[in-house]
């Protein structure tokens, strides 16, 4: 049987962190789907069409990655997309305490989905999508950090 993994977030928006992690997940299952959050947020930089568009458009090429949308809790989605396994990245000490209550919350709610943690490149271990947003804002350089594409959408805002 494939094995099929969800990566689930706000992508607000998709870094280069991201990206690193999505692309070891593809090496490691049979597919990933990137699992955009609806309402995370109550005023998002982008919308959710924005950032469906932006993660399809970077991984256009990858036949192993899929982009879709969910609501609610985050088992029932992987439950009904029949995926065995959640993927999170861990970038920092300072992740772990959420991740962990989330992993052993998900497991409580439904035993049968495992939660693998990966670690992205040294390079991306410090980024995060609310400072992203934060040093672009400020007028801040933000390149190298997340897609190029990214980077255009974010332009366009100012
Ligand atoms: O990119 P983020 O904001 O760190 O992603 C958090 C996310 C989307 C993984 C988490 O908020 C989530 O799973 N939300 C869905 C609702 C849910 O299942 N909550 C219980 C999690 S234990």
């Amino acid at each position: 049987m494939p094995t099929l993994a969800v990566y689930p977030g706000s992508f607000d928006p998709l870094t280069n962190g991201h990206v690193d992690i999505i692309l070891r997940g593809a090496r490691l299952f049979d597919r990933i789907i990137v699992a955009i959050l609806v309402n995370a947020e109550k005023s998002p930089l982008f919308s959710m069409e924005e950032r469906v568009d932006i993660a399809r458009k970077v991984f256009e090429q990858e036949r192993k990655v899929e982009v879709d949308t969910f609501d609610g809790l985050l088992v029932d989605y992987v439950e009904r997309r029949q995926a065995q396994v959640i993927v999170r990245g861990l970038r920092a000490v300072s992740d772990f305490e959420f991740e962990f209550q989330m992993a052993l919350m998900n497991q409580r709610l439904n035993s049968r989905i495992e939660t693998v943690f990966m670690m992205p490149a040294e390079q991306y271990t410090y980024i995060s999508s609310r400072l992203i947003k934060e040093v672009f804002k400020l007028g801040g350089r933000v390149n190298g950090l997340v897609p190029e594409l990214v980077e255009q959408r974010l332009r366009e805002k100012v």
